[in-house]
């Protein structure tokens, strides 16, 4: 069993365009996490991204990795051995890149580079929303819309901190002493949209939950992973899911991660779109029942909950979101 694998060119032809909106469809529906190939990202692009941010690792982050908390915590339970696990850390390196922040700077070419790579992925973004939009029978621009608090785009930007959110953010899993007693990341749902992630060309680790088993995200190098977070089951009104995953260690190889998200404001309001509730027609015509199982939730207060649960089951969060409200 492996994630499907998706060629995203093929939308643009006559003749397989029916049959690439149904694989995605399938890959939203039934998996929650789909590779895309040929996806319009250039490969001279990619392998940039793949130096810098190898380079970046080595330069600005390796030495305080291995002098981080987690590193120390875990050198500790070596030596106890005393079969305890780490269970409330994750062995990885992570940094996030948004606008307007700092990014990392003595690396040569990093921030041009990944600013590069990041207005195409979140084109790529829309694209796939669009796609959604599509196969979900919503219109065009449903789900951008709604993550822009309502605001369509019209060419000129938005504001009042009314615009989605995109943000980047790299990591490096490196070989791990005691792999059997940490996890890379511990097993989560993402809380926001859609996910775009560039993972390594050979190590792997990343694994899905489907159907009770966890199976692994295989590598294909130069391929997007994609995947949907809980916002999209909310508006979907849960015909896509929002998948756990979890990502292993190994004792080998430093694995690199770079998962780009396209979320919601923080002030957007969050439902299942109106098209998609079932309405459930009795005899009686006046009884028409609508069948919402998610609740409408400012997503800001939803990452509010999601801080304090991530590595939680994600039902309680929508039950605990609307008392928050
Ligand atoms: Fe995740």
């Amino acid at each position: 069993m492996a994630i499907p694998v998706i060629d995203f060119s093929k939308l643009n032809s006559g003749e397989s365009r029916a049959e690439t909106l149904a694989q995605i469809a399938n890959g939203c529906e039934e998996w929650g996490f789909f590779q895309l190939v040929n996806h319009g990202i250039s490969d001279v692009l990619l392998e940039r991204v793949k130096r810098v941010c190898e380079e970046c690792f080595k330069m600005e982050r390796e030495e305080k990795f291995y002098k981080s908390t987690a590193m120390n915590l875990l050198n500790e339970l070596g030596q106890k051995n005393n079969g305890d696990k780490l269970e409330d850390a994750d062995w990885e390196d992570v940094f996030t890149l948004m606008d307007g922040a700092e990014w990392p700077s003595n690396t040569p070419g990093f921030k041009e580079t990944m600013g590069e790579y990041r207005t195409e992925l979140k084109k790529l973004a829309e694209k796939i929303m669009e796609v959604m939009d599509e196969n979900l029978g919503l219109p065009k621009g449903n789900i951008k819309t709604a993550f822009n608090c309502g605001v369509e785009d019209n060419g000129n930007g938005n504001s009042n901190g009314n615009e989605a959110f995109f943000g980047t953010k790299v990591s490096h899993y490196p070989p791990c002493p005691h792999p059997e007693l940490v996890n890379g990341l511990r097993a989560h749902t993402d809380a926001g949209g859609v996910i775009l992630l560039f993972q390594d060309d050979n190590v792997g680790g990343l694994q899905i939950l489907k159907d009770g088993k966890w199976i692994d995200v295989q590598p294909i190098p130069n391929a997007i992973v994609i995947n949907t977070g809980d916002q999209i089951e909310v508006l979907s009104n849960g015909r896509y899911k929002s998948v756990w995953h979890r990502v292993l260690v190994g004792t080998s190889g430093n694995r690199r991660s770079i998962a780009s998200f396209y979320n919601p404001s923080l002030k957007a309001t969050i439902a299942p779109a109106p098209e998609l509730l079932l309405v459930e027609k009795s005899a009686d015509q006046d009884h028409k029942h609508l069948d919402q199982i998610y609740p409408k939730f400012v997503f800001g207060d939803y990452m509010s909950v999601y801080a304090k649960q991530k590595f939680l089951p994600k039902e309680p969060r929508f039950q605990a979101v609307v008392r928050a409200v």
